[in-house]
């Protein structure tokens, strides 16, 4: 068996292998097996000739993923041709089907040349029926997209109709079918397409949209908009999810962001995290399927997908959240706890007096969030810290383990020359009893992925 070693890789063919790696959700040694099982050889490849066939297979969510897409014949059939231009950059292959009523609204001509596939269209084609097409298109495909679904494509599928080749491929599959229904809100709406979205709900096929807006036709507003082209390929991607879920069944309790320690009714107390590298890390853990439960200070940043989400402003708010998800299999937290209130929170507005001193400031500790998780009756199994830090970051780190009783402290330099605190970009150490991990600056959701893997595999070992 033929055989490499991914470390003698060059940097953009790890990069590759690990993005194919990821979207396929194997591990790169596996991925780099399959690979090699394609070559038709027994003897070790040279590592230009793995460079050369990585370069030749697309990486992306979507790579080597096959989408049937059926256009049907509504004003939203243009956002196709951004769709499957979003589809194809993931490495996806498109294969569209047209309906004779989509041919009015896009060509088959622009469609085809954007897929680079040919376009089907026919039925009855002499050409494509001697191998029985219609079920050919529908076996090949790892999932059927209809966009726009109109509402009378939609009655044609709830009806199990076949007369023409897109609802025939339809009646003939076994794969996951996701429809994008896109019409006049009085059609969608309408008491017979009512019913035919309770059938095709009860038949399995998976709905994405439709948004309410403005009707590009009519200038009518309502739900009737066909979605996105992007929140269709995210719905896709989501269908076609099939990487490994370590952390299914796990529940996680989670802070990000920073604390806002109030003054007076408008003044407060801050820090300047954003939020971004706690919320990278909550989704990185939705995605390897854990309960994320996620208490965030005030931020700018969107709450992340699959998440369930606490607001809190204060220290003090954000430990009684935290404390309610207790008992939890881990819990990791990211935010930056202001170590300080102020002691006499101002019922009213401090008033600027002419002539009058400058108010002072008594301040008093907060409640340490970390620790008390950490020494908590209800500990998690694996507690993990953040420390930012400006000096002496490893030191300190190592000294918080034990006086918050973690088992990790991910060390990060939030100096003002590191760009760390509301940038995109990490260096982290991750520091334990046994050492001291020291990983290269990298984007704050490669950290989290990384750090998502590492707990799974933590979570696991901790099981056994
Ligand atoms: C200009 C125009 C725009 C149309 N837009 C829509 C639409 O957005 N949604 C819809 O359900 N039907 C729409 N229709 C009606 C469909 O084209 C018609 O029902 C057609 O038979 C649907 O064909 P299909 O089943 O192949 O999708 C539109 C018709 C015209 C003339």
């Amino acid at each position: 068996m033929a055989s490499i070693t991914i470390r003698n890789l060059d940097d953009a063919t790890k990069e590759k292998l690990r993005l194919r790696a990821a979207a396929h959700g194997r591990s790169m040694e596996e991925e780099v097996r399959l690979l090699l099982a394609s070559l038709d050889s027994h003897a070790s490849p040279s590592i230009t000739q793995v460079s050369a066939l990585l370069s030749k297979l697309p990486t992306g969510s979507l790579a080597g993923r096959h989408i049937l897409l059926i256009i049907g014949g509504g004003i939203a059939a243009y956002k196709c041709l951004d769709l499957i231009r979003r589809l194809r950059e993931r490495g996806a292959h498109v294969r569209p089907v047209l309906t004779k009523a989509a041919e009015e609204f896009v060509t088959p001509l622009s469609v085809g040349a954007l897929a680079a596939d040919k376009v089907f269209t026919e039925l009855f084609s002499r050409e494509d029926e001697h191998d029985v097409g219609h079920i050919r298109l529908s076996r090949e495909a790892d999932l059927i997209v209809v966009a726009p679904a109109t509402a009378d494509f939609m009655a044609k599928m709830a009806g199990g109709l076949a007369n023409d080749l897109a609802s025939a491929v339809l009646m003939a599959t076994d794969k996951p079918v996701l429809i994008a229904p896109a019409m006049n809100p009085k059609m969608w709406n309408h008491p017979a397409t009512k019913r035919n979205r309770v059938t095709l709900a009860n038949d399995g096929i998976w709905f994405v949209g439709p948004n309410s807006g403005e009707m590009a036709e009519s200038g009518e507003n309502g739900a009737g908009r066909m979605a996105e082209p992007l929140e269709i390929v995210t719905a896709i991607e989501k269908l076609l999810d099939t990487k490994p879920k370590p952390l299914f069944g796990k529940t996680i309790v989670m802070t990000s962001g920073p604390t806002h320690e109030p003054i007076d009714p408008v003044r407060y107390i801050a820090n300047r995290s954003s939020g971004k590298q706690g919320h990278a890390i909550a989704a990185a853990l939705a995605r390897l399927g854990a309960t994320v439960h996620l208490v965030s200070g005030p931020v700018t940043i969107a709450d992340p997908e699959g998440v369930s989400v606490v607001h809190v402003e204060s220290a003090r708010e954000m430990r009684d959240a935290v404390e309610q998800f207790l008992p939890a299999d881990a819990a990791v937290m990211v935010a930056a706890v202001a170590d300080w209130r102020t002691a006499n929170e101002a019922g009213e507005k401090i008033k600027k007096q002419p002539g009058e001193v400058v108010p002072v400031l008594q301040m008093i500790e907060n409640p340490d969030i970390l620790a008390g998780v950490g020494h908590n009756k209800k500990r998690p199994r694996l507690v993990v810290g953040f420390a930012a830090e400006t000096q002496d970051l490893l030191a300190n780190a190592r000294k918080k383990l034990d006086r918050k009783g973690a088992d990790w402290i991910v060390a990060n330099d939030v100096s003002h020359s590191s760009g760390v605190m509301g940038g995109d970009r990490n260096a982290v150490r991750i520091v334990t009893r046994s050492g001291v991990e020291e990983w290269p600056d990298m984007s704050k959701e490669d950290v989290a992925e990384r750090l998502a893997a590492k707990i799974a595999a933590a979570l696991q070992t901790i099981e056994v």
